[in-house]
């Protein structure tokens, strides 16, 4: 028995058929709304379940509720807000139960928003009680900032999917996840997000959750990104040339992760559990600063957040990991939880001295990073 998505169904607002002609005529007809690529892909994220339980961007009651109690208003646990924003000019064009076409920036329609809702929000109390800080360093806050001061909630009718050049084979949308583990017969199925390539701490810690778990589920996030982390070919390339080699594939399968890096820290490590429980997972793991950015957050704040809710109210078990490192004494990966050692015998090169040595064309230790997934990152700064 799969897990039930959270809410207990997984939302499909996909249209097909006659529904989608007919909708897409009439939308020649709507008004228009041009959407950037981060926020059509929300539209998506939320039309092929991965959001589940929503069905829309988020009205006021909703949105406030989330802001301000990690809560939403049906009583379900929810960190982080899902919305639209548009200019005040724009909002007042649009009428309130009015359908609105969402296109790109050509103007081809992709999804209507069915329009119930639109509000006006204070991006600074957003920021601090979801980003903790209204600092605009914060690459998360930078983004509420740059949202419209309106914004629109509705439920979403899709009625194209956004065209990608990469990673076709691993988009695979939460009842495609729920498929290939119904397939390879896993009951215990743990998610892993990451925004950066595999290194050794990321393979021991999911290694360790498979000891206990059938099958683990690695969902490298492909949306928006801040521009100081990895480009995402080299960091999904990174898992590709491992895969074969170092996991067993009856074991583990790979989908990438649609929706855009938020660095919300704590806040943000509960919305990755709901959306891989959405997939299909039983649990999650939350390692050292899951989701963080800079010293916005402490180093196992993301571990902290989800004793706010009751398990059962997230569904999907946090699996968490001390900060793991590779210790000479030990002769392998381990934590402070399991090695006696000083740090004298751990091997750590911080992230920017790591960066200098693959941009002069070295390899780092390979108790950090494995030879082959090292060239593939140096590479990367080649180009
Ligand atoms: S994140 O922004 O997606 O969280 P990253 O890709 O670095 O960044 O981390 C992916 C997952 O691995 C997170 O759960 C993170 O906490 C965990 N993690 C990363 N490095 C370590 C480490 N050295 N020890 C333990 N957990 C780690």
């Amino acid at each position: 028995m799969l897990i039930e998505a959270h809410g207990g169904k997984l939302v499909n607002r996909v249209l097909e058929g006659e529904e989608r002609e007919e909708l897409l005529e009439k939308a020649a007809k709507m008004p228009q709304l041009k959407l950037s690529l981060r926020d059509l892909t929300e539209a998506e994220n939320i039309a092929i379940g991965l959001y589940s339980p929503l069905e829309g961007f988020m009205t006021e009651d909703d949105y406030t509720k989330v802001v301000e109690d990690m809560y939403l208003s049906n009583g379900l646990p929810w960190t982080i807000p899902v919305v639209l924003g548009v200019s005040q000019a724009k909002a007042e064009s649009l009428e309130v139960d009015q359908d609105v076409a969402l296109t790109d920036s050509e103007g081809t329609v992709y999804a209507i928003l069915h329009l119930a809702d639109k509000y006006e929000y204070d991006q600074e109390q957003e920021a601090q009680l979801v980003y903790k800080t209204t600092e605009t360093e914060h690459p998360g806050v930078v983004k509420v900032y740059e949202r419209g001061e309106v914004l629109l909630g509705g439920k979403i009718s899709l009625l194209r999917r956004i065209e990608h050049k990469l990673f076709n084979e691993y988009r695979l949308d939460p009842k495609d996840v729920r498929e290939l583990i119904k397939e390879k017969g896993w009951n215990r199925v743990v998610g892993f997000q990451t925004r950066n390539p595999i290194h050794r701490a990321h393979e021991y810690i999911q290694k360790c959750a498979l000891e206990i778990c059938d099958g683990l589920l690695l969902t490298p996030l492909v949306g928006e990104t801040k521009g100081t982390d990895v480009p995402v070919e080299y960091r999904v390339e990174s898992y590709e040339v491992v895969m074969n080699k170092i996991y067993p594939q009856n074991r583990t399968g790979l989908a990438v992760f649609p929706a855009a890096m938020r660095y919300a820290g704590p806040r943000e490590a509960v919305f990755h559990a709901l959306c891989r429980k959405n997939y299909g997972c039983t649990h999650f793991i939350v390692g050292r600063d899951h989701a963080g950015v800079g010293d916005y957050y402490g180093t196992y704040e993301a571990q902290e957040m989800f004793d706010n809710f009751k398990p059962e109210e997230i569904g999907i078990e946090p699996l968490r990991f001390d900060h793991a490192f590779y210790c000479k004494e030990c002769e392998s990966m381990a934590t402070a939880k399991t090695c006696p050692h000083g740090q004298e015998d751990h091997i750590f090169l911080s992230g920017t001295k790591v960066r200098g040595l693959l941009r002069d064309g070295q390899r780092p230790p390979k108790q950090m990073t494995r030879p082959e997934v090292a060239d593939v990152l140096i590479k990367g700064m080649a180009k």
